[in-house]
């Protein structure tokens, strides 16, 4: 059997990039970071100056750039932006960009396509609900706010960044309502994903069993 089309969704920081990844090395799968697109194309509109509101214009530069998504790498018309992409100003401004219509169209034909021969992992927002609503296999990974603010402040501290605890979690609470409150495509659980709650969960115990719950599907063994 070629290999199944995992979904895996969840609110910012959950952790989710890191499971999406480990779970498709350990699979030999393709992993795709659908975040990373909706970031590609927050760049475009930076360098060319195109307004965040201007959907018309944002849609334009999806398809007069070529944006490419391969799990840690994205490139731009062959540019590896993927640092770029992780700036402070695409952070603030994705939110806004990808909540247009007609851009959501365009990156989830795309993502469709990334997917199409299986074997994937891909991870965002929608993946289990919108993108690849007949996934075989679709997980929804959820960790406490506070849990999700202690990790992301750790990374920052390890950037050398100064910022505290308390900024990080309305940092948090803020980026979830926006997720959860967008018109088009809002972050929500797929009636048939599995709930996996990491907060007190170490890395390895999660990634095993989400190992072993893909590698069961893939036989065709058991019905989730
Ligand atoms: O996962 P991330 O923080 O890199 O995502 C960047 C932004 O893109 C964030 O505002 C949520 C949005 N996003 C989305 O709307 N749909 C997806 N499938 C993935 C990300």
């Amino acid at each position: 059997m070629k290999g199944i089309r995992i979904a895996i969704d969840g609110p910012a920081g959950a952790g989710k990039s890191t499971a999406a990844r480990l779970l498709a090395e350990r699979l030999g799968y393709k992993y795709i970071d659908s975040g990373a697109m909706y970031r590609a194309v927050t760049l475009l509109a930076l360098r060319f100056d195109v307004g965040w509101e201007d959907e018309k214009k944002l849609a334009m530069l999806i398809d007069k750039h070529n944006i490419c998504q391969n799990g840690l790498i994205t490139t731009i018309d062959g540019e590896d932006v993927s640092l770029a992409i992780r700036s402070k100003q695409v952070s603030e401004a994705v939110s806004v960009v990808c909540k247009h219509p007609l851009v959501r169209k365009k990156l989830v034909e795309m993502q469709r396509n990334l997917a199409k021969d299986g074997a994937v992992v891909m991870e965002g927002r929608d993946i289990g609900t919108v993108v690849l609503p007949d996934a075989e296999l679709k997980f929804f990974i959820v960790a406490d706010k506070e849990e999700r603010a202690r990790r992301r402040l750790k990374e920052m501290v390890a950037l050398g960044k100064d910022v505290t605890f308390t900024e990080v979690l309305e940092n948090i609470k803020l980026r979830d309502l926006l997720d959860s409150s967008r018109a088009v495509a809002p972050l929500r659980q797929a009636s048939d994903a599995i709930l996996v709650d990491n907060t007190r969960m170490p890395i390895d115990f999660e990634i095993n069993i989400m190992e072993k719950i893909a590698r069961r599907k893939l036989e065709d063994k058991v019905e989730f």
